[in-house]
């Protein structure tokens, strides 16, 4: 079965092609990063603009690369939420248009429960994964951040999730304070790689209630407040400091609910997905918690791609 699938929900136009589901024949992302690097954020009439710019040129490209025409195709499939509404729509009209033209089902998909299909996919057959359920989620990105468990293909029980900041805004957000650029995940990993993540205690939200849900807005201000008196005090603390500082309260917030997730439920997998899981401290911590247990994805799938929306349509399916 060959799936073509869109993913517009944010700031990648992101087109797929894949077999039986899993197996990534294609993936092209138009990334429209370098557009927001100094505005600490996306612009949303802005990104749905570049989206129906993009959208022809990445189906376009996909085609030739996969060498596989559009009537070869099974089933579309398509992220409808959440996201951005006008980036959300340029995808769907295009998968609606689409399946309209070929006569062929289209998929609906939710974005979040796409990120955890990101584990599922591979490029070579040999190197398939197989998993056995109960599936315990931690999925944290720009928008999101939830600890979910995964039954079977149908049931996703949610078992907490942010009450203000997701993750990965955290990052963004806190990337700014320090002069990064967004999105600031990836600026704050590097530049925590020299600091010292005990520099400062700043808060883990939350930690101790009984619930499983996440709070990062508080840890945000915090940085916000230290970076306000720190221009009076001398010698300042340095940027790396802070950011390891940070990020190591970020990935203690996240595992601390995991981890505890993990005992009461006893999954036969741990699974990371969405953006902030390419985090390399937030890895390695998690590996030393649940060794062989723990599965993320590859980094390339980890941040908004078509492939895993193609991937949870094919097992939507009845
Ligand atoms: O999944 P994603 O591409 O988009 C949403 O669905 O939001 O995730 C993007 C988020 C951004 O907030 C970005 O800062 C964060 O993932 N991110 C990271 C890292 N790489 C991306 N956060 C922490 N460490 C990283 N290495
Ligand atoms: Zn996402």
């Amino acid at each position: 079965m060959l799936i073509l699938a869109l993913e517009t929900s944010c700031d990648e136009t992101s087109i797929a092609l894949l077999r039986t589901g899993q197996e990534v024949i294609t993936n092209t992302t138009h990334s429209q990063i370098k557009n927001y690097i100094h505005l600490g954020g996306v612009i949303p009439e802005l990104a749905s603009r570049e989206h129906s710019k993009n959208i022809i040129p990445v189906l376009d490209k996909t085609l030739r690369k996969s060498r596989i025409s559009l009537h070869e195709i099974d089933a579309l499939a398509v992220a409808v939420k959440p996201g951005l509404p006008g980036s959300l729509l340029v995808g769907l009209t295009a998968a609606k248009t689409l399946a309209y033209l070929l006569h062929k089902p289209l998929i609906e998909v939710d974005h979040l429960i796409g990120h955890l299909y990101s584990t599922w996919l591979y490029k070579k057959p040999q190197l398939k994964p197989n998993f056995t359920f109960p599936l315990l989620y931690l999925t944290a990105s720009g928008g999101h951040t939830s600890l979910i468990l995964m039954h079977n293909h149908q049931v996703f029980q949610t078992l907490g999730k942010t009450l203000d900041d997701a993750a990965g805004e955290a990052f963004d957000k806190v990337a700014f304070l320090l002069g990064g650029p967004y999105p600031g995940g990836p600026f704050i990993a590097k530049l925590a790689q020299g600091g010292n993540p005990q520099a400062i205690a700043f808060p883990r939200g939350m930690i101790k209630h009984e619930n499983f849900n996440f709070s990062f807005s508080g840890l945000k201000t915090a940085v916000y407040t230290f970076l306000k008196k720190q221009n009076q005090q001398a010698p300042p603390v340095s940027k790396k400091d802070i950011a390891a500082s940070f990020q190591e309260a970020v990935v203690d917030s996240l595992l601390v609910k995991l981890n505890k997730a993990v005992q009461l439920y006893k999954p036969q997998h741990i699974m990371l997905a969405g953006g902030v899981s390419a985090n390399a401290r937030l890895r390695k911590k998690a590996r030393m918690l649940f060794g062989k247990k723990l599965v993320y994805p590859q980094l390339r799938w980890c941040t908004d791609n078509a492939a895993m929306i193609g991937c949870a349509a094919y097992f939507s399916l009845p």
